[in-house]
């Protein structure tokens, strides 16, 4: 046993909400790593820190249940396959894996090149713009719209329904909890209307087949292609958005990374890897204990809230001693930035598209870049995210 660091006191979970940690969270990673395996978690309940922990808890769904007391977002039904737990979540990923593979993300690539650019070409020639606004909020959703089979045109919706999930209004929780009720109902309303559209008039396209899709030999219920379409929603857009700040705030920064990605274009798939390993996009994931149980040395009670935090595990140097370093060459890469265990990221070969294109596709035709000077970068807390990221280049 390490020195199991049961002392999790000497850790002040505050760090957490820090703005400089929402900056720059290293340091406090680094922190709560040292005082242990886990430690406090901001809002009570515990985090795994350390990667031999972290990895403990993925592969432990039997300990760590991620039912829906561990993440409440409003909806009144499981989010699936995220809020269920085995042995029944395989049937989902055994539907849902197909879907999700490569080969059929590949088939988007096309799509996916032309928003880029027509992203790129609305403020190529103006020599700046906010990545945040132009480029990182809309592709994700844009890219989402059509694989969904949903015309462009609900992209303004789109957005303040995941707003409203994700960045609820209120100041106090029950006010958030409420305000985030009310836009469930209007997730819910969104998409049965779209699926009544599909059942009418099938199309090719996911709603379509969600319908159709049969787990031993039965249809998918209304709630549960209400509740997969409602995790799709959350899971796959804000994610690939932060992916996206992260990574451009970073090479904005670090102009020497940035021009290795320009000369040498070849290098973006393990520069992918890398700037999601280092920045974690989503710095934690939500279990409930299931039992009691003992992570190294750290007794935690059964209904104890326990966040996993993979953005800490991420660079922990007891499982990589370079874990601090940027090496946008780095492969292998085994990062846990997608999760792990049976919940890993079901749309991870998507997002790693839509990271890979935009990068390719920025670096072909921007030139170098930098965050415009007295910018004040304001990150979100919870997820990586930057309200605004205006950058500067030569205009085009
Ligand atoms: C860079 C972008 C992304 C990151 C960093 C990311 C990260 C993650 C993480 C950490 C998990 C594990 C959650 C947990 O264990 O509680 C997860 C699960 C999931 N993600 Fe992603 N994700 C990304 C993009 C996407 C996209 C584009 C989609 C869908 C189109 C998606 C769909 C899902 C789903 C459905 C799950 C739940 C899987 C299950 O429970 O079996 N994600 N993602």
């Amino acid at each position: 046993m390490p020195d199991a660091g049961a002392d999790t006191g000497r850790f002040d979970p505050a760090i957490f909400a820090d703005p400089a940690h929402a900056a720059d969270p290293q340091p406090g990673y680094k922190q709560a790593r040292d005082a242990g395996p886990a430690v406090p978690g901001l809002f009570g309940g515990v985090q795994l820190v350390r990667k031999s922990a972290v990895d403990f808890a993925l592969r432990h769904p039997d300990l760590f249940s991620s039912a829906m007391e561990a993440v409440d977002l409003g909806q009144t039904y499981p989010l699936i396959p995220l809020q269920v737990d085995p042995p029944e979540h395989v049937k989902y990923r055994r539907l849902l894996d197909p879907v999700f593979a490569p080969q059929r993300m590949a088939r988007l690539e096309p799509d996916v090149i032309d928003l880029v650019n027509q992203r790129i070409d609305g403020f190529i020639h103006r020599g700046e713009c906010d990545f945040a606004a132009e480029f990182a909020v809309p592709l994700p959703s844009l890219v989402f719209l059509r694989l969904l089979g949903v015309p462009s045109s609900d992209l303004e919706l789109f957005l303040s329904l995941k707003d409203g999930i994700v960045r609820p209004q209120g100041s106090t929780m029950e006010e958030i909890t409420n305000s985030q009720r009310l836009t469930a109902q209007r997730i819910d309303a969104y998409f049965r209307q779209i699926l009544d559209d599909r059942r009418a008039a099938r199309r090719d396209d996911l709603l379509s087949w969600l319908i159709e899709a049969e787990i031993g030999g039965d249809r998918l219920s209304e709630e549960e292609i209400l509740g997969i379409c409602f995790l799709l929603l959350l899971a796959g857009l804000d994610t690939v958005t932060d992916a996206l700040e992260c990574s451009l705030a970073y090479l904005a920064s670090h102009p020497d990374q940035q021009r290795l990605l320009r000369d040498k274009p070849e290098v973006i798939p393990t520069a992918v890897e890398e700037l999601l390993r280092h920045e974690t996009p989503v710095a934690s994931v939500g279990r409930v204990a299931a039992r009691d149980v003992d992570v190294e040395g750290c007794p935690i009670a059964k209904g104890t809230k326990v966040g996993i935090c993979l953005g800490a595990a991420n660079t922990d140097e007891r499982a990589l001693p370079d874990a601090g370093q940027v090496d946008l060459t780095r492969a292998p890469n085994r990062h846990l930035a997608f999760g792990g265990g049976v919940h890993r990221c079901l749309g991870s070969h998507l997002a790693r598209m839509e990271l890979r294109v935009s990068l390719v596709e920025w670096h072909r035709r921007i030139g170098e870049y930098r965050i415009a000077p007295g910018a004040q970068l304001t990150w979100s807390p919870a997820l990586r995210q930057v309200d605004r990221l205006p950058l500067l280049f030569e205009a085009n």
